[in-house]
C-alpha cells in the first residue's frame, strides 16, 4: 500500500504521454500511447484518467497498475481465449501483435449497475425493458445481480465519438462484421467473464461488468486486444459488503474509476 504522502510526491512525475518516433507510426488512444511497426504494436499505458471519453486527470502509477493488472489477467484467461500479448518489457509497456481491431466492444454484465448514460441501470430506471436484445424483468433494484449474466455490443466508435450499445441484430444490419465473427467474439466474451468472476472471487472481489475488443492477427485468427479487467474497462466491489449493502440500499464499496463517474 503506498502512502498519500509518497503518492503525493509523485504527482511531478505522472506519464501524460511519450514521443519516441523510432518506435513506429503513432496512434494516440485516451489513454494508451499505440506505435506500429512490423506486425507489432507496441502500447505504452500513461497516466491519464479519461470518463466519458475526456481525460479528466493524471494519477500516479495508475498506467502501471493498469498494465500489470492486464497482464495478470492474459495469463489467467489465454487457454479461454488467444490474446496479443507478446511480451511485457516495462511496467507501463506491452508489447502487442499488431491486428486489425474488429469495431465491436462486447461488454458482458453480471449485476444491474452504473450512472452514466450507457449504463444498464440509467437505461433500466429510464424504463428501458429490451437492453441489447436483452429482456429485462420487472422490479429490478440498483446494484442486482442478474439470473445470468448479459451481453450488452456496442459500437466501437471512431476517434472522438461516443460508443453505442446495440444489439446483435443491429450490429449485422450495419455489415461491420459478419455473424460467425459476432458469435465468435460473444462466446468467447461469456467464458472470459465467467473465468475473471471465478479468479476475482478467490480474492473477495466481485467483476461486475467488463468490456473486451477483439482484433484479427495477421493469420486471420480473432484474439483478445487491448486490456482485460482492468478499473478502466471493468467494475469491482468487495464481495464481503455486497449483500448487506444491496439490502440497505446504501453504494457498493468498490475498487473501479465508478467514484469518478458518479
Ligand atoms: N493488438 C492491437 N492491435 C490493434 N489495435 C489495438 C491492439 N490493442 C489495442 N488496440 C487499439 O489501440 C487503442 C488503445 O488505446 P486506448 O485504449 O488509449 O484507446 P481508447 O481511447 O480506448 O480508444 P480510441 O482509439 O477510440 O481513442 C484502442 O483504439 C484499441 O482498440
Ligand atoms: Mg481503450
Amino acid at each position: 500500500m503506498i502512502s498519500t504522502e509518497d503518492l503525493l510526491a509523485q504527482i511531478p512525475q505522472v506519464l501524460k504521454g511519450t514521443d519516441f518516433p523510432t518506435l513506429g507510426e503513432k496512434y494516440e488512444g485516451k489513454v494508451r500511447d499505440n506505435y506500429s511497426k512490423d506486425g507489432r504494436r507496441i502500447l505504452i499505458v500513461t497516466d491519464k484518467l479519461s470518463a466519458f471519453d475526456r481525460i479528466i486527470t493524471l494519477i500516479p502509477f495508475k498506467g502501471q497498475v493498469l498494465n500489470q493488472m492486464a497482464q495478470f489477467w492474459f495469463e489467467q484467461t489465454k487457454d479461454v481465449m488467444g490474446n496479443h500479448v507478446i511480451e511485457f518489457p516495462d511496467p507501463n509497456v506491452v508489447v502487442a501483435k499488431e491486428c486489425t481491431a474488429l469495431p465491436v466492444e462486447m461488454v458482458v454484465r453480471g449485476y444491474i449497475t452504473g450512472v452514466t448514460s450507457t449504463s444498464a441501470w440509467t437505461h433500466y430506471s429510464n424504463g428501458v425493458r429490451d437492453f441489447c436484445g436483452n429482456v429485462l424483468p420487472e422490479g429490478l433494484k440498483k446494484d442486482q445481480k442478474f439470473p445470468q449474466p448479459i451481453l450488452t455490443p456496442s459500437t466501437k466508435a471512431e476517434h472522438g465519438e461516443h460508443d453505442e450499445s446495440v444489439s446483435k441484430q443491429n450490429i449485422l444490419d450495419r455489415g461491420v462484421i459478419t455473424e460467425a465473427e459476432f458469435d465468435e467474439m460473444a462466446d468467447a466474451a461469456m467464458k472470459l467473464y465467467a473465468r475473471g468472476v471465478e479468479v476475482a472471487a478467490k480474492q473477495g472481489i466481485i467483476l461486475v461488468d467488463t468490456k473486451y475488443e477483439f482484433g484479427k492477427d495477421a493469420d486471420g485468427n480473432i484474439i483478445l486486444i487491448d486490456e482485460i479487467h482492468t478499473p478502466d474497462s471493468s467494475r469491482f466491489w468487495y464481495a464481503d459488503e455486497y449483500e448487506k449493502r444491496f439490502a440497505d440500499g446504501t453504494p457498493q464499496k468498490k475498487i473501479d474509476k465508478e467514484y469518478l463517474r458518479e
